[in-house]
């Protein structure tokens, strides 16, 4: 419940100890016919990521999702991924740390030449013909050390105590002041904090390498890279990875 974490939000929110999934989760209440719901957990048994991957979540991080109805086309759910991304990535800032984005969703630590990602983003979305019929931006924020390489976590980083709930409440405060905001307003946010603009980059997509400049994003999300004799604009769903060459 609500009161266990003694979140503050425009959302209802329901807290679990344990749980498979907070979008499988978050899925289900949505089929039920829920909206304006955060799911919230303090470790999930069979976290989701991108791409078919899981995402460990052992106890002590921060596993949330955020149920809504946007009244909005599909083609835009790519928007509310951004939206996380940059909720996430101000949440971490807030503690002092330098966070930044890599396109379309991982929240990274830069120090010097090394990146580490802290947080990633995964949307699921049912959509009809002309709008969202619900959309679940699930938020995965480390707070331990995950042990896998190029990755780390909040409370590594910081050796000192970070308060869940206290994180969990701006988290949700910047998302919900995101998500009011015109699509410009948004990439406009998300470019602030971004860490691939302006990098080579080499990204896999279904078509083949794409090897260039990042150096945009434009509506509803897509990078925007120039290469040796073109400009393309990249999707998220058809990216498998993201390197800076
Ligand atoms: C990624 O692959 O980078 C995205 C990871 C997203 C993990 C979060 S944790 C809360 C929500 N519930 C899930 O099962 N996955 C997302």
């Amino acid at each position: 419940t609500a009161l266990s974490l003694g979140l503050d939000a425009p959302f209802e929110i329901e807290y679990h100890e344990a749980i498979d999934s907070t979008n499988r989760r978050a899925r289900e209440l949505a089929e039920d016919g829920a909206t304006d719901t955060v799911v919230v957990a303090n470790a999930q048994t069979a976290g989701r990521g991108r791409l078919n991957r899981s995402w460990e979540s052992p106890p002590g991080g921060v596993y949330v999702s955020i149920l809504s109805r946007p009244d909005r086309p599909p083609a835009e759910a790519p928007l509310y991924t951004l939206a996380g991304a940059v909720a996430t990535t101000r949440a971490v800032r807030e503690t002092g740390l330098d966070a930044r984005i890599k396109w379309p969703n991982d929240v990274l630590l830069v120090a010097d030449d090394t990146e580490s990602k802290i947080a990633g983003i995964l949307t699921e979305m049912q959509g009809e013909t002309d709008r969202i019929a619900w959309l679940t931006v699930g938020i995965g924020v480390n707070m331990d050390d995950p042990g896998i390489e190029g990755a780390t976590g909040l409370r590594a980083e910081l050796d000192e105590h970070v308060s869940l709930r206290a994180f969990v409440q701006r988290l949700l405060e910047s998302f919900e002041a995101l998500r009011e905001q015109d699509p410009e307003s948004i990439l406009a946010s998300w470019r602030e904090v971004a860490a691939t603009l302006g990098q080579r980059v080499r990204v896999e997509t279904p078509d083949g390498v794409v090897v260039g400049r990042a150096v945009d994003v434009e509506p509803p999300g897509a990078l925007v890279v120039e290469t040796n004799d073109e400009t393309v604009s990249l999707h998220a769903g058809d990216c498998e990875h993201l390197r800076c060459a």
